[in-house]
């Protein structure tokens, strides 16, 4: 596969087939996270990988504590997030270890590059992911829960793809592009 192929091909998915990922494979998404660019090389993210009994433990906790929470409206989208981080055979939790104090936050920055490296990867070995801030509802219940002691910013679901959704709308590069000369 190109790179251009694993750009085009790379989709959000959000149907998963049960059999769980090898571990190599796991591990070398993490392996290119772990290579992605940051803010004065700090190397912001730290993971937290969850499968198995593990796994099925952190997402009944997350639907219970989500539950408690819910609104009408916004969230039946989140509490669907939650579903799929259930169905799909890996959860990753995603924090920052160092929160840079500036408005644009530089540490989010390296951890979402982190991030796309790894959905990158995991598409390049056939694996499809999901990337999820839908935990950001209930962010300080699940750091407790999991005795982190740093933010978490994002959650990852990896898995066998049991769809193959088209391509979302993008806006054209002249949309979004301003040239000077
Ligand atoms: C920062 C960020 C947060 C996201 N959070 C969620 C989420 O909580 N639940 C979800 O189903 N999709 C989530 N997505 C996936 C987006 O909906 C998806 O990337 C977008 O619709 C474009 O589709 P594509 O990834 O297939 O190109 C998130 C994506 C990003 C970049």
């Amino acid at each position: 596969m190109t790179f251009d192929e694993i750009i085009a091909n790379r989709r959000s998915i959000r149907k998963f087939k049960k059999d769980p990922i090898k571990e190599e494979q796991i591990e070398a998404i993490l392996d290119a996270g772990n290579k992605a660019p940051s803010a004065k090389n700090l190397q912001h993210w730290r993971f937290h990988v969850y499968q198995g009994e593990a796994k099925n433990n952190l997402l009944k906790f997350i639907l219970k504590e989500f539950d408690k929470i819910a609104e009408p409206g916004v969230s039946k989208y989140a509490r669907y997030s939650f579903q799929i981080m259930d169905e799909a055979p890996v959860a990753i939790l995603v924090f920052s270890a160092q929160v840079m104090d500036h408005p644009a936050r530089p540490d989010i920055q390296s951890v979402s590059a982190a991030i796309l490296n790894m959905l990158l990867k995991a598409q390049e070995l056939g694996i499809g992911s999901l990337w999820i801030c839908d935990v950001l509802y209930i962010d300080e219940v699940i750091m407790k829960h999991v005795g982190a002691e740093m933010p978490l910013l994002a959650a990852i679901s990896l898995g066998h793809p049991n769809e193959s959704p088209e391509s979302r709308t993008r806006l054209t590069v002249d949309d979004v592009t301003t040239w000077f000369e």
